[in-house]
């Protein structure tokens, strides 16, 4: 193969490189696909430009809401945090999102340097402890986040609103301003209780001035819309509008406990960031790197963390004042990204564009449309970007399969036929290799700059080019006359350099492709420097295979189907339990009488059979009092005991308790099924997950 030319003298430079950490509550979606694809397909064209670059990226899994998710489940947290781990590993390979090392921030590492910051910030004099009073539930003996905490808004009455602000006027307050609080894992009203809690002291005037330079847009380090937003939050000199972070959580709490404060947790947003450093860290053991070269204050590393928009604060502000005064590198440059919106409108389980990654790739979609789809809208600001699924499968039919593999598809057949494989020498003045040949640096430039919309625009127009030689020789008319054998051959390697060129540009964006090419084209590894080379003649290429095939709408179709979360069960939900005398008059309801209902997320913490009862199962109910409540439910031909256990479900708490043969039964369960009975399916409803036992529906 041809001459390696690098593309600058300079020495490969030293890059290591974050996604935000996932949290380990949840499901990765399309919406976290864009920082994570974003993020690959920068560092894969680093590390094709020869560059030492190093992607790290671990689970986020301390907090309340993953500790309660754990309960809730019945599992230990760190069972839990294990089993998402596997399910974020398997959603990101199955993605093509490559990362070095793919760690958990509930890692001795991580601990490691939790405490180490936590004794320099504190040897600093950044560290303080004050008393602050806080909502406390009674009944689950714990310290209620904000978001735990609902209530009536202060400033419009609206009923069941979070802690922090209200979602039907907008208001923002403090959990303290609610009227009638409860909270929502128990329903308790909470109480006010005093804790000692630990501030970083963002306030101090060294963390003011570090920052108020920092974060200049000049300096660098943040986007223009960024650096705006940051000058903002800082205020005019002299203002003071910093305020102390309070990074300590009371047990019950899963997460770090601060060395010399029992009971006392850091708050999961101190130890997320660190999990990078942590991750990286675990990635120097396996390599055989030096930590300290990429952390020390002088490094000459450059340091990369990718964001939503959502959590710039933590990483614009917090985490390199934390970082500064704890005897660390800061950042080089933190690149935020807006929020992706399904046609048009925010992902919604409803409609079923709450798309997860797993049911996208079991659906059997390509992962590289959508990189490719991604990369075509990615751009280096913070506005954010849409998927219209209908332009998705436009686009990727018009540019991948139209424009690009066809270019391939085209061209290999007759050589394989009619030249034993082997190609001849390229055309060396043909003007749309030199064209690539010659944008590639400007290609290189929109990759480094993020952006990837302008650099596919870029590769399509240089796609568009190699189409109109192809249209222009016509091999498929050479092939079927006479004595053409030369120009065939000729038109048919030019059509293959070209097609080289062009995998070399879309690599970063389409590595499956590009390696499913490299095997056809019988190459190794495209790097970033063979833009400026050709095949030699006499190469043999080995016989073409599909790379990649259109989309027919109907799958994606099938995808928002499969994805949508009816919020209008087909048939009414009807009591499934031992008592069934139920009256279908369809006479109206007033609210008033509905009210009187009190339904309950119940969960279920034993289903066992019931002996001499065929149709029964006993159900051990906890809606958040003193003991579970019994209820005998006629669904034991719609379900394995055994496999409801933990499930939540839906109750009717104020039901009067019925005497049955075999004891008590203290409420119903609320099922679906065929008013006839004739097609025999019953489902036992859940909530939507977030949920947890004792909330009150309605
Ligand atoms: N755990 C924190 C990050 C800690 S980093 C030290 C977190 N996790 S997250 O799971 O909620 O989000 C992970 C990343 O995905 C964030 O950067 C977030 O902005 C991004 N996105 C989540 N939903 C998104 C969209 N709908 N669109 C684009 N990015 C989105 O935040
Ligand atoms: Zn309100």
């Amino acid at each position: 193969m041809g001459v390696f030319f690098p593309l600058n003298n300079a020495m490969p430079r030293k890059i290591l490189v974050t996604s935000a950490l996932p949290y380990a509550n949840g499901s990765i979606h399309l919406g976290h696909l864009v920082e994570y694809i974003q993020t690959d397909i920068w560092v894969r064209f680093q590390k094709m430009r020869g560059n030492e670059c190093w992607y790290v990226c671990a689970d986020d899994t301390h907090g309340t809401p993953i500790m309660l998710r754990a309960e809730k489940e019945g599992v230990t947290p760190e069972a839990l945090i294990d089993r998402v781990h596997g399910e974020h590993a398997r959603d990101f390979a199955g993605f093509g999102v490559k990362f070095d090392h793919y760690d958990s921030t509930n890692s001795p590492e991580t601990r490691q340097f939790c405490e180490l910051f936590y004794q320099r910030l504190k040897a600093a004099g950044l560290i303080e402890t004050r008393t602050i009073e806080q909502f406390y539930d009674p009944v689950k003996a714990m310290f209620l986040p904000d978001r735990f905490i609902k209530g009536e808004c202060p400033k419009c009455g609206a009923r069941d609103q979070y802690g922090d602000n209200c979602e039907a006027c907008g208001a923002a307050y403090t959990p303290t301003e609610l009227k009638n609080p409860y909270s929502a894992v128990s329903g308790a009203k909470p109480e006010l209780k005093h804790s000692e809690h630990y501030f970083f002291k963002l306030s101090d005037p060294r963390c003011e001035s570090f920052l108020r330079q920092y974060t200049r847009h000049a300096e660098g380090r943040l986007q223009l819309e960024a650096a705006n937003k940051m000058q903002e939050w800082l205020g005019e000199p002299g203002e003071h509008k910093l305020t102390d972070w309070d990074i300590s959580r009371d047990a019950p709490y899963f997460g770090f406990e601060i060395p010399d404060a029992p009971g006392k947790y850091f708050y999961v947003w101190l130890d997320a960031p660190i999990g990078y450093m942590g991750s990286f860290k675990n990635l120097c053991a396996q390599k055989g790197l030096d930590f300290d070269d990429y952390f020390k204050p002088d490094s000459d590393a450059e340091l990369y963390h990718f964001i939503g928009k959502d959590i710039l604060y933590f990483h614009a502000l917090f985490w390199p004042a934390e970082l500064a005064h704890a005897g660390f590198r800061t950042p080089t440059s933190i690149f935020a990204h807006g929020f992706l919106t399904v046609d048009g409108a925010k992902m919604s389980k409803s409609r079923g564009t709450f798309i997860t990654a797993e049911s996208y790739l079991q659906q059997g979609l390509n992962p590289e449309w959508l990189r490719y789809y991604f990369a075509g809208k990615l751009t280096n600001t913070l506005e954010d970007l849409d998927l219209n699924l209908e332009d998705f499968v436009a686009r990727v039919n018009s540019d991948l399969i139209g424009k690009y593999v066809n270019i391939a598809s085209r061209a290999a057949g007759f050589i394989s036929k009619r030249f034993d494989g082997k190609l001849t020498e390229a055309d060396a003045g043909l003007p749309a290799l030199l064209a690539i040949t010659e944008a590639a640096p400007r290609v290189a430039e929109l990759y480094e700059a993020r952006e990837f919309g302008k650099a596919m625009r870029e590769i399509m127009a240089l796609a568009d080019l190699a189409n109109q030689y192809v249209d222009s020789v016509k091999p498929w008319e050479l092939a079927k006359q006479a004595g053409k054998e030369t120009e065939l051959h000729l038109a048919c390697s030019n059509s293959l350099n070209l097609f080289r060129l062009l995998t070399a540009l879309l690599k970063p964006v389409l590595p499956a492709v590009a390696e499913k090419a490299e095997a056809f084209l019988n190459i190794a590894p495209l790097a970033w420097a063979d833009t400026t080379t050709r095949l030699p003649a006499g190469h043999r290429i080995n016989a073409y295979s599909h790379l990649m095939i259109r989309i027919d709408p109907k799958q994606v179709a099938a995808l928002v189907d499969a994805n949508k979360e009816s919020m209008n069960p087909p048939a009414p939900a009807k009591p499934a339990a031992a008592t069934t005398e139920t009256s279908t008059e369809n006479a109206t309801l007033s609210i008033d009488d509905f009210m009187k209902v009190d339904l309950r997320v119940a969960r279920i913490v034993s289903a066992s059979p019931v002996e001499g009862a065929d149709k029964l199962v006993r159900l051990m109910l906890d809606i958040g009092e003193d003991k579970p409540r019994q209820v005998f439910a006629g669904i034991k031909s719609a379900y394995d005991p055994a496999a409801l256990q933990g499930r939540l479900t839906v109750m009717v708490a104020n039901l009067a308790p019925r005497k049955m043969k075999f004891g008590l039964s203290e409420g119903m369960v609320l099922a679906a099924s065929d008013e006839t009975g004739k097609t025999g399916g019953l489902y036992i409803l859940s909530p939507d997950s977030g949920a947890t036992a004792g909330m009150r529906i309605k």
